[in-house]
């Protein structure tokens, strides 16, 4: 039968029929080198190869979408995708390990293996950055929280309890993606080595020869690289053994200029090109234009150069998983907590949605590749909807919440990672409860807590919330957040006998580089409290964690009577039921102040009105047929009810 239909299906087949595809043009005739910087243009397996990478990072996507997302990028005609490794994801706790069945609540994003062989069966080549740091915007820059027990570990150097961690970590890694490597069959073509280590205040290049002899003790034998800014010169590499590549968001004559003058006579490559930005809460969204994009990612291409586009698909950063910077201090003072979506304005939206960006690739890219494979056809996208709107049908006071935790008592204030929970791994992630009993306070009493809070604060006097609701960004200045130096409240007007009092810090995210190594949450050290002029010691601390295990065993939800919502911190509940048509939404929060929203016991991420980011990304895969439990910590004041939205939601602060 021949009509129009067949017709079209033929020609566009037939167009592309002789193309090989990548690993049939590559390794076609069996595999004998890998990627090669032994001449002043990159081969792999022998042949020219011009690298067209897009950021990607597995645990930033839910894992049901990986697929879409690397034919997506395959589909643009690169050749290449890059990942991070985050260590705190993979080794949770002091020794224990997850590659995805190691039973920790992110456990279904860390299928590293399954992600490698998802890429290959996309036709795509991998480049890994397993750091062990990764900045990367993540908290801590990726570095377990429970590192910070150990006051000996000096992160990022050549201290010995620090390597020991490290080598044990890199032992239990390597050997996964060392059977993943090109010439093993694999689609790891390059495996970088630490992670702009030219920015870090404390160069160590007895640490980076550390790192290069574990990472060749365990059988990798592809390309090892680095990379860093232009302006770090060599600090951050080791001249001869890794190959140096550049970061930079524009002026690639400038930038390629160095870098050949660097390394003459080797191929050019940028590891991390901006097509645009991420955003901090109360930072304006960041975006780059279609235009300076392309000239600036032309620029990249015809110079000629390999490229790594940082973010290619930027994603979500998940429940309590966002990094901070700071600038010059490490007492928290110049705190930036990241947003929870990671959308980074990158050329496939949060949810994997194509921008203008994307059709600038892929022409571009087809414009300027000399090797033609076969590129699929674009994935028809994700769908979406705007589930209608949900009561609250019910909610737990603060005090309920606090009574399912357990507490401990000490005599000493402890930071979260120092609390002896999680087989001695301390706490990582969420709120600390600090809490006296039985306090007489006298009318006009003050509580003031040293130094700067880490990160966030509410006071609760028999759990009612004295401190102030988050009213606009300028609030961030006053009690209750990180930029004072010793915070000062007010507690009570009148004579209160036998009270309790709690003192709520939220770990709003790690900072993930520059000053870092101070990174404790919680109260500790350098704050003392004071009522009055009398400290307080003798606390009972309580964790609330708000783990799968924990959210999925909370009961005793109250009815909320129609507009009776209390203020303070409580958890509201939602219950969204669904048949077969199930599909990606958006939770619109922003009729809400600050908290948390867990879904199905997963803790999708963190919100605050203040901006930008008004919606949360939530995949249609975490929901199920049936009931979908949405549960939300809010610290302040709870809205009437849930909403959805089928699109992001960005606001002005
Ligand atoms: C590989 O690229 C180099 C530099 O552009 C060029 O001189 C050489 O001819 C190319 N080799 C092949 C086989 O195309
Ligand atoms: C990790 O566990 C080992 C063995 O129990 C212990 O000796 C070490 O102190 C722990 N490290 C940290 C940072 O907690
Ligand atoms: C608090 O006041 C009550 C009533 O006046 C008194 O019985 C109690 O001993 C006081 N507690 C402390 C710790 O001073
Ligand atoms: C904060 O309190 C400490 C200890 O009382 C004091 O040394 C320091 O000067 C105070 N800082 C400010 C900014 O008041």
């Amino acid at each position: 039968m021949y009509n129009i239909l067949t017709f079209h299906f033929v020609l566009a087949f037939a167009s592309c029929a002789d193309l090989p595809t990548l690993y049939e043009y590559y390794t076609g005739d069996g595999v004998t080198s890998g990627l090669s910087v032994d001449q002043p243009y990159f081969t792999l397996n022998g042949k020219n190869i011009t690298i067209y990478s897009g950021a990607m990072h597995y645990f930033r996507i839910p894992p049901q979408h990986w697929r879409d997302r690397l034919r997506k990028l395959r589909a643009a005609g690169l050749n290449t995708v890059e990942t991070y490794i985050p260590w705190n994801l993979h080794e949770p706790r002091n020794g224990s390990f997850d590659f995805g069945s190691g039973g920790s609540d992110m456990e279904m994003f860390l299928d590293l293996e399954g992600y490698l062989t998802a890429a290959q069966e996309e036709d795509l080549l991998v480049i890994v950055r397993p750091g062990p740091y990764i900045c990367a915007e993540w908290e801590w820059g990726g570095y377990p929280s429970w590192l910070l027990r150990d006051e000996n570990v000096k992160i990022r150097t050549a201290e010995a309890t620090y390597m020991e961690y490290v080598e044990r970590y890199f032992n239990t890694l390597l050997p996964i993606l060392a059977k993943y490597q090109f010439t093993n069959g694999g689609p790891i073509v390059a495996v970088q080595v630490e992670n702009e280590y030219g920015y870090s205040p404390e160069i160590d290049k007895e640490y980076l020869q550390q790192l290069y002899d574990i990472v060749k003790n365990n059988d990798i034998v592809e390309l090892l690289v680095t990379s860093d800014g232009a302006s770090s010169g060599t600090s951050g590499t080791l001249p001869g053994l890794l190959f140096q590549t550049v970061n930079f968001g524009g002026d690639a004559a400038t930038v390629f200029g160095i870098l050949e003058g660097l390394q003459p006579g080797k191929p050019l490559m940028g590891m991390e090109f901006y097509p645009g930005w991420l955003d901090h809460w109360t930072d304006v969204h960041h975006t780059v234009t279609d235009n300076d994009f392309k000239n600036n990612y032309e620029d990249v291409l015809s110079y000629p150069a390999s490229v790594n586009l940082y973010m290619f698909h930027g994603g979500t950063n998940w429940g309590f998983l966002n990094g901070a910077s700071i600038e010059s201090s490490d007492d928290n003072s110049e705190f930036e907590p990241c947003t929870t979506s990671y959308d980074y304005d990158a050329p496939l939206t949060e949810a994997g949605d194509y921008t203008s960006k994307y059709d600038i690739i892929k022409e571009l890219v087809a414009q300027y590749n000399p090797v033609q494979t076969l590129t699929p056809e674009p994935p028809a996208l994700v769908e979406r909807q705007a589930y209608p709107d949900l009561p609250i049908d019910g909610q737990l006071s603060f005090n309920d919440i606090v009574s399912k935790t357990t507490s401990i008592p000490s005599t000493m204030i402890l930071s979260m990672e120092q609390l002896p929970i999680n087989d001695n791994s301390g706490q990582s992630y969420g709120y600390s409860v600090y809490r006296q009993e039985g306090l007489n306070i006298t009318a006009d009493s003050t509580l003031t807590i040293t130094g700067h809070i880490r990160d966030t604060v509410m006071i609760l006097i028999d759990g009612v919330l004295i401190s102030n609701p988050l009213s606009s960004s300028d609030d961030l200045n006053n009690f209750g957040y990180w930029r004072l130096d010793n915070s000062t409240i007010t507690l009570t007007t009148s004579d209160l006998t036998e009270v309790t009092l709690d003192i709520v810090i939220e770990n709003w995210g790690r900072a993930n580089g520059g000053l870092f190594y101070h990174q404790l949450k919680g109260l500790m050290d350098d704050n003392h409290v004071y009522l009055n002029d009398q400290e307080l010691t003798y606390w009972l601390i309580y964790p609330l964690e708000f783990k799968k295990s924990f959210n999925n065993e909370l009961s005793g939800w109250n009815s909320v009577e129609d507009g009776d919502l209390p203020k303070g911190p409580g958890l509201y509940r939602a219950t969204l039921t669904l048949s077969d048509d199930i599909t990606d939404t958006f939770i619109d929060m922003s009729e809400w102040n600050k908290g948390l929203v867990i879904v199905n016991g997963f803790v999708l991420g963190k919100y605050a009105f203040i901006g930008p980011q008004q919606t949360l990304y939530l995949p249609g895969p975490f929901l199920q047929p049936g009931n979908n439990e949405i549960i939300i910590f809010e610290h302040f004041k709870p809205a009437s009810a849930v909403k959805f939205s089928k699109d992001t939601i960005f606001n002005t602060p």
